[in-house]
């Protein structure tokens, strides 16, 4: 089973970043594989809105916005399940991770049928500072996202400074009962 994270934080070693290699330990602990991508080390632009506020990404579910995009959105079709990890900033998602996202959602959301995330499980993530402030809003734009994709929401999760010491060890947990559980759907 091939499980992709996103994280998409600036920090290599912040909160973020804990978040992923917790998810990373807990998905490898039951058997997946897992690719590891963090957005900020991507160049992706954010979506011009072409035509009269559709491109090509309406009817042939490509961007024609052309850098790191288009790779990781192919590699995305050998994907399995996902785990979406962002760091809170302003009561939102971080600008990579909406960059990234905002463009998905209009290549995916339209798709007749299957997208790459029909059927798959994702776990959404936001890691917030001491305060807090804005912890369910960004949850709520990321539960928005999947609604519009329509991924399997396994489960969101917010992780705050303060609560980090346990929120972490959920956040292998999880990881790991979604590889579990869909290992053995797939059977
Ligand atoms: C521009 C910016 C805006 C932020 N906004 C919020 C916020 O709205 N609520 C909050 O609790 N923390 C906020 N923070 C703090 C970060 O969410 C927190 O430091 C988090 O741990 C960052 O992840 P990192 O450790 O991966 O950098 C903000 C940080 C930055 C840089």
């Amino acid at each position: 089973m091939n499980v992709m994270i996103f994280t998409s934080s600036p920090n290599t070693d912040g909160l973020t970043a804990a978040c992923g290699s917790a998810a990373r330990t807990g998905a490898e602990e039951v058997g997946a594989h897992v690719v590891m991508v963090n957005l900020n080390k991507h160049h992706i632009g954010q979506c011009k809105a072409c035509g009269n506020g559709w491109g090509p990404c309406r009817n042939e579910h490509e961007c024609q916005v052309n850098d790191d995009f288009q790779g990781l959105h192919t590699s995305m079709d050998e994907m399995d399940a996902y785990i979406l990890i962002t760091p809170v900033y302003w009561g939102d998602m971080s600008e990579s991770a909406k960059a990234f996202y905002d463009r998905l959602r209009r290549c995916e959301a339209l798709k007749k049928g299957k997208n790459i995330f029909v059927g798959k499980p994702v776990i959404a993530i936001a890691a917030a500072g001491g305060s807090g402030n804005g912890l369910t809003t960004c949850l709520s734009t990321m539960e928005r996202f999947l609604t519009h994709v329509k991924a399997e929401k396994f489960d969101l999760i917010g992780v705050t400074q303060k609560n980090k010491v346990y929120k972490l060890s959920t956040i292998l947990n999880a990881a790991k009962e979604m590889v579990t559980v869909s290992q053995y759907k797939g059977e």
